[in-house]
């Protein structure tokens, strides 16, 4: 059974960078097969993964019925096509969602990329999704088990109530994560307030390491080992994955 790792919150407080450092750690751990999902139409997993051309499952998606060849059926040209996309690296695979489905697109579609996908996932011992602040991907049903949410946030009351609304969407949703955690991203002091709302909180102190890489527009591997994002979020890993 695949354990999924997944990544939620306001946008611009860090979810892509946790969700990056998590698949260095599963890897440096040898946690394996992982794989990593960018889950946000605006992608920049790949890039903190050190990965530079992509193609988006979006992609495979609305040009299916156009370009699968006469005499094959769809399930099977949808399954070549992902196989293809699913970026293999050192140590990870990598599948990009892409935009969700738009108003024209065809069911038939979007019902076989779904249970493709459930099947494709069963391949793998962790799976990594990075959300976009705006969740589309989890509100339309492409995720159904979440094993640890970590909803990230930055010392900020609207970032709280984020989070707290992705919580409820989850619910909503039918999803129960197993540990539901709040991160509170590059703080500079602890917040009393928040305590009630999550069944854990933890603080990951600003690196001011991360964020000349990210300036440089370095992939994560190039941090390095004793960063102190690292060694605080390394300590949360060891202590919640399963
Ligand atoms: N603990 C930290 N210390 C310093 N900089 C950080 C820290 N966490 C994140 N950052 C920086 O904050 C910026 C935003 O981070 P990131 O892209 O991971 O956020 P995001 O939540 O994925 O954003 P978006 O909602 O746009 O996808 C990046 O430049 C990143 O390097
Ligand atoms: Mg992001």
């Amino acid at each position: 059974m695949s354990y999924y790792i997944v990544f939620a919150g306001k946008g611009g407080t860090g979810k892509s960078t946790l969700a990056a450092l998590t698949v260095r750690y599963l890897r440096e751990k040898f946690l394996k097969p992982i794989l990593a999902v960018d889950a946000d139409p605006n992608y920049c997993l790949p890039d903190l993964l050190g990965i530079k051309e992509v193609e988006t499952l979006a992609e495979i998606r609305d040009n299916a019925l156009l370009r699968k060849p006469d005499g094959m059926s769809l399930d099977e040209w949808l399954e070549i096509e992902i196989n293809r996309i699913l970026r293999e690296s050192e140590g990870f695979d990598l599948l990009v969602m892409g935009r969700p489905e738009g108003k024209g697109c065809y069911c038939a579609v979007n019902n076989v990329l779904k249970r493709i996908i459930s099947e494709i996932s069963g391949n793998y011992m962790y799976i990594v999704v990075d959300n976009e602040a705006g969740m589309e991907h989890i509100s339309r049903g492409i995720l159904d088990k979440i094993d640890i949410l970590f909803i990230v946030g930055t010392p900020a009351k609207s970032s709280i109530q984020a989070a707290l609304r992705i919580k409820e969407l989850i619910k909503q949703v039918g999803i129960n994560p197993k540990k539901n955690i709040f991160i509170v991203n590059q703080a500079t002091h602890k917040m009393d307030e928040i305590n009630r709302d999550f069944e854990k909180i933890f603080y990951v102190n600003f690196d001011v390491n991360l964020k000349k890489l990210s300036e440089r527009g370095e992939d994560i591997f190039s941090l390095q080992d004793n960063s102190a994002i690292i060694k605080s979020f390394y300590k949360i890993l060891e202590e919640e994955i399963e």
